[in-house]
């Protein structure tokens, strides 16, 4: 208890220290995103996360060779159009914070990218089940109407992609190592937008809105600072944990309690990460026990996933994820799986799921929980480079009732 306290202390003066946000209104770049959910992968759903969980877990050393694990979640996922060369040809990609190369080619091989240079190099990433190799690039990038200069990869062969062109890497630099020959890594576009100065900050700012249709426009990534239309109050800021492996990622330290920021703690002061790739709540195992005490019911075979009964959803409270001084609450609505959605992922109408589930391994893994997208579409989150940190602030959904 008393390290959490010192903890929660230092997060709090850290963030105090902070500087106050910048809020750019022009300059930005706004890109649509569309979720889709892939209904045949869905009964998957759980499986996917955790494997994921694994592949992150293995990062930074292992993080090219993670074996047999899929980073890039095929069940649901949020992409983006983005043009590349010039004259722009459009694709549609993965927006991933948990891996950092662009590249494209992932359902066919493209046709030769207007304007752009091979550049000698191969680029080759292995995101489990999933994997590409090909020539790195460089050209034209067009995000929304910015053009610049990127660095990409066009795939010779790539696995366990489906109904996407590739991935869009907003990931930390670092995760680029080792993925280009001889190149000891690779500018992201947020990296050369910054560097070319068509954005103010380097930061890149997500709205996700919880969505109950299968194929929806429902979100927006913005680069280079924030879009005030799209949160309420404040952004709270935390610094980046230093705990590796979370630290190579979109990592924090956080606590979470049940029922109250005072509440009995389900998971103790820890590092893990805040990720677009993975769909669930993921939080170590011996917290997943405590949490399924808390809240009673029992784990569903056919999805994977924890189920109460009506009664044990009238009594749900709130999750807490707190995090520095500020306690984001998780209310009982955002805690399940949005009902009219319950036969895609293998369920039954009528029952009640919860998206909180088991990472897989005990705490203590420096990676031991990840806040993944059913958390994101409550909060507008930012992912700020030139400061090293994290942001979080309300939105309209963050009380709404919309599972
Ligand atoms: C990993 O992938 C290889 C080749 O695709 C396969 O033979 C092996 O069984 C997989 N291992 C696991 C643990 O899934
Ligand atoms: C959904 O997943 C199946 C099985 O992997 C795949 O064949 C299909 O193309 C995917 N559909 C979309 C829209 O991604
Ligand atoms: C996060 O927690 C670790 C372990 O308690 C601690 O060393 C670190 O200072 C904390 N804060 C950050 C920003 O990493
Ligand atoms: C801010 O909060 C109000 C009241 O809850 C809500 O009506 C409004 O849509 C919110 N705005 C945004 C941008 O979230």
């Amino acid at each position: 208890m008393a390290s959490a306290l010192t903890l929660l202390t230092t997060l709090a003066l850290s963030c105090a220290a902070a500087a106050s946000p910048i809020v750019v209104r022009d300059s930005l770049v706004s890109l649509p995103l569309l979720r889709q959910l892939n209904t045949s992968q869905l009964a998957g759903l759980v499986t996917s996360d955790q494997a994921r969980a694994r592949s992150l877990q293995g990062a930074p050393q292992s993080y090219a060779a993670a074996d047999n694990v899929s980073v890039v979640n095929q069940a649901t996922t949020y992409t983006a159009t983005v043009g590349f060369g010039s004259p722009a040809q459009s694709y549609t990609l993965i927006i991933d914070t948990g891996s950092s190369n662009t590249w494209i080619g992932a359902r066919q091989p493209v046709a030769p990218v207007a304007g752009a240079t091979d550049t000698g190099h191969s680029v080759s990433v292995s995101y489990g089940s999933g994997s590409f190799s090909g020539e790195e690039y460089d050209g034209t990038v067009t995000l929304g109407d910015m053009s610049f200069q990127q660095s990409f990869g066009i795939a010779s062969s790539a696995q366990g992609f489906e109904g996407v062109d590739g991935i869009l890497g907003i990931g930390p630099t670092d995760l680029t190592a080792g993925t280009v020959s001889d190149t000891p890594s690779v500018a992201t576009v947020t990296d050369n937008l910054y560097q070319q100065g068509k954005i103010p900050q380097h930061l890149v700012a997500v709205s996700f809105e919880p969505t109950v249709s299968q194929s929806d426009p429902n979100g927006a990534i913005t680069f280079g600072g924030t879009d005030p239309s799209r949160y309420n109050g404040t952004i709270n800021y935390t610094p980046r944990t230093t705990t590796s492996p979370a630290s190579a990622y979109w990592g924090i330290n956080q606590t979470i309690t049940y029922g109250s920021p005072q509440g009995p703690t389900i998971l103790a002061a820890t590092a893990g990460i805040v990720d677009t790739g993975t769909t669930l709540i993921l939080i170590a195992s011996n917290a997943f026990d405590c949490y399924q005490a808390a809240v009673g019911g029992t784990m569903d075979e056919n999805t994977g996933l924890l189920r109460i009964s009506s009664s044990q959803y009238k009594k749900l409270q709130s999750l807490y994820f707190n995090v520095g001084s500020v306690s984001y609450e998780l209310t009982a609505n955002a805690q399940i799986w949005p009902r009219s959605l319950n036969t895609a992922i293998g369920g039954e109408e009528g029952e009640i799921y919860l998206v909180v589930n088991d990472l897989g391994t005990p705490s203590g893994q420096g990676l031991d929980f990840i806040n993944g997208y059913t958390f994101l579409e409550r909060y507008y989150s930012v992912f700020d480079t030139t400061n090293n940190r994290i942001g979080f602030a309300e939105t309209a959904y963050t009380h709404a009732i919309t599972n």
